[in-house]
Parts: C-alpha cells; sequence; structure tokens
C-alpha cells in the first residue's frame, strides 16, 4: 500500500488527510494519508528518511515549506498544470510544498500557486486575469507564491500594499526580469484604500480576518464593483472581508478552494499508476469533497 503523509508542525488539525483520503476511497485506491506532526529539530532527519519511514511523498506545510526546499534533491519538471508549471514555482518562490520519491530522491514542487489559479478559475470562469490590475494584501510566504501566479497569469499591473513596506519592496527586488518588475509597483500602507481605485482583482494573503486575528482594516469604497476579491483565510468562509465585498456588490472567491485545489496535483502525481490503471484522467474537487472538508473541519 502506498502512504503519503502531511508534515508540519503542528499539523494535527490539517485538512488535508480528510481531501486526500476521500480520492483514495472514492477510487477504491490502495493508499493511506497520514498526519506526521515532526519537531523542528527532527525535520530534516525524517525527509531525509522519508523512504524509510515507509511514505513515497508528502506535503509540506508551516513552518516547513522554505526548509523543505532547501533539502530537496530536485524539483518536478513535468507541466502537469497547462498554466501553472509547479516546479519552476518552487524555484520562484522559494518553497516546496508537495515531494514525490523519485529513486531514493526527493523531487519538490510548489500547487499552492496552482491551487489560487484553479480556485478562482474554477468559481468565477468568466474571470479575466488579464483585464486589470491585481492588489496583493501582505507580503509573506503566501504573497509570494500568489504573486508567481499572477505573473504567469499575465496581469498587467501588481500592486503589493503590506503593512511594512520594506518587505513588499524585497519581493519585488527578487525578480530578476526586468518586463516583470516594472508590472510590479509597491504602495504604501496608509495609501491602501485609495489603492483600490481602478483594480480588477484584489487578494488578501495575511491572516488578518481569521478567527481570533483582527480583521483586516481597508475601506472598499473605491473599489470597482466589476472587481473580484478573494483571501486565502478559509476560517470563516467568509471574512470579514469577503462579507464587506459582497456589501459591495462585487463577486468573492473563498479561501477553502485554494486548499483543495492544491491537493490536485500532488494526488496526480503519488498515484499516478493506479488512477491511470483504472482508466481515471485525474482527480476533481466536486461540491461532495468541499461539504465532506466543510464539516470535518467544522468551517462556516
Ligand atoms: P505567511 O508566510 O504565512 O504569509 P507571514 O510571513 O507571517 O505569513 O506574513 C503575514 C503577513 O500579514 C505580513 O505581510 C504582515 O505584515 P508585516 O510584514 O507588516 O508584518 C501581515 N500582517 C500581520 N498582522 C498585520 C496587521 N495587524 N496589520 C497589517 N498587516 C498585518
Amino acid at each position: 500500500m502506498k502512504k503519503v503523509c502531511v508534515i508540519g508542525y503542528p499539523a494535527k488539525h490539517s485538512l488535508s488527510p480528510v481531501i486526500h483520503n476521500y480520492w483514495i476511497e472514492k477510487y477504491g485506491i490502495e493508499g493511506k494519508y497520514e498526519i506526521r506532526e515532526i519537531e523542528p529539530d527532527k525535520f530534516n532527519d525524517f525527509l531525509r528518511n522519508l523512504h524509510k519511514e515507509g511514505y513515497i511523498g508528502c506535503n509540506i506545510t508551516l513552518p516547513y515549506k522554505e526548509i523543505a526546499f532547501a533539502l530537496r534533491d530536485g524539483l518536478f519538471v513535468q507541466n502537469n498544470s497547462k498554466d501553472i508549471p509547479i516546479g519552476f514555482i518552487a524555484k520562484m518562490s522559494g518553497a516546496v510544498n508537495t515531494i514525490i520519491m523519485n529513486d531514493g530522491k526527493l523531487i519538490g514542487s510548489n500547487t499552492d500557486c496552482f491551487g489560487f489559479y484553479e480556485n478562482i478559475k474554477k468559481n468565477e470562469p468568466k474571470f479575466n486575469f488579464e483585464n486589470g490590475k491585481a492588489v496583493i494584501i501582505g507580503a509573506g510566504g503566501a504573497a509570494r507564491g500568489i504573486l508567481q501566479s499572477l505573473i504567469f497569469t499575465k496581469v498587467s499591473e501588481i500592486i503589493i500594499l503590506n503593512r511594512t513596506r520594506d518587505k513588499a519592496e524585497q519581493i519585488r527586488n527578487e525578480i530578476y526580469e526586468p518586463a516583470i518588475k516594472d508590472k510590479i509597483r509597491v504602495i504604501d500602507w496608509k495609501q491602501r484604500h485609495e489603492a483600490l481605485k481602478d483594480i480588477n482583482l484584489l487578494i488578501n494573503t495575511t491572516s488578518l480576518g481569521m478567527i481570533g486575528q483582527p480583521p483586516l482594516d481597508i475601506d472598499l469604497s473605491l473599489l470597482p464593483k466589476e472587481a473580484l476579491v478573494t483571501d486565502i483565510v478559509y476560517r470563516p468562509l467568509i471574512t470579514p472581508l469577503l462579507k464587506a465585498a459582497q456589501e459591495h456588490g462585487n463577486s468573492i472567491v473563498d479561501g477553502l478552494g485554494m486548499l483543495l485545489y492544491q491537493a490536485v496535483p500532488g494526488f496526480n502525481m503519488w498515484f499516478d499508476e493506479e488512477l491511470k490503471a483504472k482508466g481515471i484522467d485525474g482527480v476533481e474537487v466536486t461540491p461532495e469533497l468541499r461539504q465532506i472538508v466543510i464539516d470535518a473541519g467544522n468551517l462556516s
């Protein structure tokens, strides 16, 4: 039986087993997806011994995505998403969230960008990324990954708004291609309300708005009604930002879809043979799966 796990610290509340074990059961695959909560001083050894621990692959979650990038032996080269190359994204964002063992080597990729992109594409199929400016709020790891999605989807201008301006500038400075760098603009946190004036997409990548955290303090008065608003926070499903956007008349996409869709390329990689043997082209995110995850995570 093939075994896969998610490694994090803490990790016991991860919803990834619910997602992957749903597909394992649905397609009658001989497999198991487990949670492994590994302390920081044991992480390197655990990952290096992944195969001996009985796993053919894993997901990496907080706080280990950057360390996993440093420890990997290679990156996944096959582009299993037409739009978002998951190995290249890992390289560009310096973070790995999905690993498959190949000939004893740890092959890394980053499927978070794919998850972000698919979540919008599947929930708002008419949304056109190329139609105007996007605003990213935040400048942490999640913002870095999402920036790469926006670059791939040919967004014309990307504005990064972060409380600490230097961190946003740093992300911009890490982009080495001048044509892409020119598309990215950093705006001061004080000007965040006015920055929404003529944009097409607003994304919160901070944890503000999550249960137990203060809401994101931003005034949507100037936000065009045609703009799409999305949040990576999914606890609650409708964050204060998404609620305010709805009330303002905007379309919204909640953050749970990103979690669901980021799982797809990993599952398809790990269980490729099993799926092919059953004539299945790849797993899907269905309303049933979404509801199972909502129930399991007590999300509302
Ligand atoms: P991750 O790597 O998971 O994205 P992170 O690196 O901790 O998380 O980043 C959290 C983001 O939330 C940062 O952009 C942070 O802004 P700073 O760079 O100024 O710290 C932002 N953030 C956290 N609390 C905030 C607050 N009260 N107001 C505005 N931004 C906040």
